[in-house]
């Protein structure tokens, strides 16, 4: 994990548009900053995808086409702190559904968190936790044969390119079986008033959450990076549906990194690219699953209809 983070910031900070994944925001005080942003008033996105979980728990249950006499894996990528997920795990628990939870994450912290809260608030549903990147754990949902339901939610698909997205998907799909379904939760397309101030809320809580990737590499690598001369910066372009967070340098600067051995430079008003955050509508998901094997079984909104759960199965 070090070494690949060494790697890939490294590679970033070298690059002429200079960018940092966003995977490396999940450390223990990131986790903890996204929580904290999941309950800002401004980032509508998580209430716009609980109210779905909370009020249309039995859709769901019906377009996923669980069975109560037929076990299955409950598989999520990226599970976070599981908020949303435990509506329905208390729906399942409660109709004694058999199903294992197996939430996978990059954040040790974030599965050791959930997994504790999970044994305490739903003790019946039996968790097992994966550590990993999403990207390298596909493969091994074939270790087993049980029908699976994958839940990608938050919008987290929004976080790859498109080209990414359609990969990775079309990988994903390579991996389930016939009639397995994937709960993809994708935030819609709607004005740029609503959209941009949950990357900039009021109290700068999305700041600090942007700037810890360079606290980490300070911890973690030995960076000298001064979080002062650099600002939180996020765009939104209506025309793409794409929202942007940038870091932005302040001043003209050199920052010294111990692991990589390397010396970065910094003019003043250069941007480092942190977090794709794509917007989507009937097309554009379309458009991203046409290379799968996945096909749209239904579509299920919140109330203000900001955001959306498609429900794809597997053919
Ligand atoms: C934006 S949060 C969303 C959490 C949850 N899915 C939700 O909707 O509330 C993203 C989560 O995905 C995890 N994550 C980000 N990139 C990942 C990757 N490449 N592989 C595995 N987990 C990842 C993070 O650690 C974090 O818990």
């Amino acid at each position: 994990m070090i070494e690949n983070f060494k790697t890939e910031i490294d590679l970033g900070l070298s690059s002429t548009t200079k960018k940092l994944p966003s995977k490396y925001f999940y450390n223990k005080k990131g986790d903890a900053l996204f929580v904290e942003i999941m309950n800002l008033p401004e980032y509508y996105l998580t209430r716009s995808e609980f109210d779905i979980f909370k009020n249309k728990t039995q859709d769901l249950i019906q377009h996923l086409g669980l069975e109560k006499n037929t076990f299955f894996e409950l598989i999520e990528l990226g599970a976070g702190d599981g908020t949303k997920t435990k509506q329905l795990l208390k729906s399942l628990s409660k109709e004694n559904y058999s199903f294992n939870y197996l939430p996978i994450d990059i954040s040790h912290n974030a599965l050791s968190l959930l997994k504790k809260d999970l044994q305490n608030s739903l003790p019946k549903v039996l968790v097992h936790t994966q550590q990993g990147d999403y990207f390298e754990v596909l493969a091994s949902l074939k270790q087993s044969n049980h029908p699976k339901v994958v839940l990608f939610l938050g919008s987290n698909i929004g976080n790859m390119e498109d080209a990414v997205a359609a990969k990775f998907l079309k990988n994903l799909a390579a991996n389930l079986q016939t009639n397995d379904t994937l709960l993809l939760g994708v935030d819609l397309i709607k004005a740029k008033e609503i959209i941009l101030p949950a990357y900039n809320d009021s109290k700068g809580v999305t700041a600090q959450f942007n700037l810890n990737l360079l606290q980490r590499i300070n911890d973690e690598l030995g960076g000298n990076f001064n979080l002062d001369d650099f600002d939180h910066a996020p765009e939104y372009n209506e025309r793409e549906g794409i929202a942007k967070s940038y870091i932005v340098s302040n001043r003209s600067q050199t920052v010294h990194i111990t692991a990589t051995g390397n010396t970065y430079h910094f003019n003043k008003g250069e941007k480092i690219h942190t977090e794709i955050s794509r917007k989507y509508n009937d097309a554009l998901l379309q458009e991203i699953i046409k290379d799968s094997d996945l096909h749209i079984q239904t579509k299920i909104v919140d109330s203000k209809q900001y955001f959306a759960d498609y429900i794809l199965k597997k053919q």
